[in-house]
C-alpha cells in the first residue's frame, strides 16, 4: 500500500466482521483456533454494544477499528480484567499485512488509550515465537515493555509473554 494518508479511527458494525475476520487470518500469525475465538469475541463485543441500554453501560469487550484510504485494515479489542481494580486486558490487535508500517497500529493503541483515561493498567498477553518478535518490538516502543514471561505456556517452545503499560492513574 503506497499511501501516505493517516489512519482514521472509527466504530465497528456487524457489516464489519466478514472483514475484520479476513484481515486477522492475513497476519498469518493466528492460529485456526485463535481466529475462531476472535470471531466469538467480535460477534459477542458487537452484540453486546447494541443491546446496551445506555452508552455509559460497561461492556465485556470494547472494539474500534482504522481505515487507511478508506478501507478498513485494523481492529483492536479491549475489556476489564475480571477481579482487578481497574486493569483492562488489550485482547486483540491486527493490522493488514498490506498497511503494516503506515501508522495503523499505532493509532488502534492511542484510540483505546485515549477511551481508558483513568484506567490504571493494561496488560497484553503475547506470544515468545520468533515471528512474534516485530510484534514484542511494537509493543516496547508503544511503552509496553514485557514484564514476564511463562515458558511454553501455549504450546511447548511457544511462550507467554506479557506486556505492560501504567496509565495515568
Ligand atoms: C503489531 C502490529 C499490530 C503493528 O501494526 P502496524 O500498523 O504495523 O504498526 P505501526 O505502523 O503503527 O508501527 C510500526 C512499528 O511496529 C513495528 N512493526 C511490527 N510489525 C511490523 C510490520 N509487519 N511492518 C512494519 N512495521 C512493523 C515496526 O518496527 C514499527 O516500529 P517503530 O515505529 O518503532 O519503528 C501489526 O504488525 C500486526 O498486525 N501484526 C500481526 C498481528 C499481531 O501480532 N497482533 C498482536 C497480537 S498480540
Amino acid at each position: 500500500m503506497t499511501t501516505l494518508a493517516r489512519p482514521a479511527l472509527r466504530p465497528l458494525a456487524v457489516a464489519d466482521a466478514g472483514r475484520v475476520l479476513e484481515l486477522t487470518r492475513a497476519t498469518g500469525v493466528f492460529r485456526d483456533e485463535e481466529i475462531a475465538v476472535a470471531d466469538e469475541v467480535l460477534a459477542a463485543a458487537l452484540a453486546a454494544r447494541v443491546s446496551a441500554s445506555s452508552i455509559t453501560e460497561e461492556l465485556p469487550y470494547y472494539i474500534l477499528g482504522a481505515e487507511l484510504d478508506h478501507q478498513l485494515v485494523g481492529w483492536i479489542c479491549w475489556g476489564r480484567t475480571p477481579c482487578t481494580q481497574d486493569t483492562w486486558d488489550l485482547y486483540w490487535l491486527a493490522v493488514d499485512p498490506a498497511a503494516q508500517g503506515h501508522g495503523v497500529g499505532t493509532a488502534l493503541i492511542e484510540g483505546m488509550e485515549q477511551e481508558l483515561a483513568g484506567a490504571r493498567l493494561v496488560t497484553i498477553n503475547t506470544s515468545g515465537r520468533d515471528d512474534y518478535e516485530p510484534t514484542r518490538r511494537f509493543y516496547q516502543s508503544r511503552g509496553y515493555p514485557a514484564v514476564a514471561v511463562v515458558a511454553d505456556y501455549y504450546a511447548p517452545g511457544d511462550d507467554l509473554v506479557i506486556h505492560v503499560k501504567r496509565l495515568g492513574r
